[in-house]
């Protein structure tokens, strides 16, 4: 089979595809046919080593100090291919979702993984490509507007950023929850985002709509807190996705300025897949392409200007 492999920190020349065995699961493992996997901006973090200031050493001390030791690929979709011993919980056929997580092996077209571990069926209302993308925004959205913000019914909601992998799921999320939601996208994108809910949207390089707003969900860490403090409600709540140091150390002292990871455990996937299943989220997937494409899936994942998700299929489902 083929499976990625990073050689270095660098550019998206230094992902490549290697030949490798099929491997056997082990007892309690599955093994999973894979058909699709979403290439991430996560995951593009990981093979560049360029995170925001401040995170750099934690980041190479937890994934690798001169490449990054962990394999490509974070979360997948396919079928699975056969049982390990003592594997009652699944079926060879089956069709299944799940995270590998950030130690990898999604981008491979075979992978084993616990079958007690994050993987779930695939719901039949979701395409493999659907559910490659399912994962990445959605835990994202959900954890950050569900838990960390009580986003309520009735609140007014920015989204800047609204139509890539975690904004696209934001406004999904904001508006089966109830809020209202403004949303600010690159022209091209202004028609996905009134799609998945928005109901002003502007270009965010003519800066942030009028306040007041209840939550403001800066996808990109563009407006920061500065910029939000004089458009947020007196109760208002920024989320900042994408956080560096002093922003994470800031946020520890005033409970309105929200950063941090989101889990991606199996009460937080199920959680996702419910929502899925009341009408509340599907994933929108954007480029699609082959498994042999995989460098050119990460330049573009990089740009962080992809609509919706982006995702590479490993084979084309029987
Ligand atoms: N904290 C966490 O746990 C966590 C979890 C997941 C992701 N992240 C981080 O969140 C960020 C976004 O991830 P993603 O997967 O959603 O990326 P993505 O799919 O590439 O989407 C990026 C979005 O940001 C918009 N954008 C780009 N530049 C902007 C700017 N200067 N001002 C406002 N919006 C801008 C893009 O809009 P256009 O395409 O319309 O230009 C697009 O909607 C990444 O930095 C990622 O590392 C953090």
């Amino acid at each position: 089979m083929k499976i990625a492999r990073y050689t270095a920190y660098g550019g998206p020349e230094t992902v490549v595809l290697e030949d490798a065995p099929i491997p056997t699961p082990g007892p309690g493992e599955i093994l999973i046919r894979v058909h699709a996997a979403p290439v991430t901006a996560g995951d593009a973090r990981m093979r560049s080593g360029k995170v925001p200031r401040g995170l750099g050493l934690m980041v190479r001390l937890a994934i690798g100090w001169s490449r990054p030791k962990v394999a490509p690929g974070w979360a997948f979709a396919g079928e699975v291919a056969a049982l390990g011993a003592d594997v009652t919980t699944f079926q060879e056929g089956q069709r299944a979702f799940g995270l590998k997580g950030f130690k990898g092996g999604a981008h491979a077209e075979y992978l084993t993984i616990r079958a007690d571990g994050s993987v779930l069926p695939l719901p039949d209302t979701l395409s493999y490509e659907q559910g490659a993308a399912f994962f990445f925004g959605g835990l994202t959205a959900a954890e950050f507007l569900i838990d960390r913000a009580k986003l309520a019914a009735g609140e007014r909601l920015l989204v800047a950023g609204a139509t890539g992998s975690v904004g696209s799921a934001a406004v999904q999320i904001a508006r089966h929850i109830g809020a209202t939601v403004a949303a600010t996208a690159s022209p091209a994108n202004h028609p996905l985002a009134r799609q998945l809910g928005a109901t002003e949207v502007t270009d965010y390089r003519a800066g942030p709509p009028k306040g007041p707003f209840d939550v403001i969900l800066d996808v990109m860490g563009s407006i920061g807190w500065k910029g939000a403090a004089p458009l947020l409600s007196p109760r208002g709540r920024l989320i900042l996705i994408t956080a560096d140091l002093g922003e994470m150390l800031a946020s520890a002292l005033n409970r309105r300025f929200i950063t941090g990871t989101n889990k991606d455990d199996l009460p937080a996937m199920r959680r996702l897949v419910e929502l899925h299943a009341k009408g509340g989220y599907t994933p929108i997937v954007g480029p699609v392409l082959p498994f042999v494409q995989l460098s050119e899936a990460h330049r573009i994942a990089e740009s962080f200007h992809k609509p919706g998700n982006l995702v590479v299929t490993m084979s084309d489902p029987a």
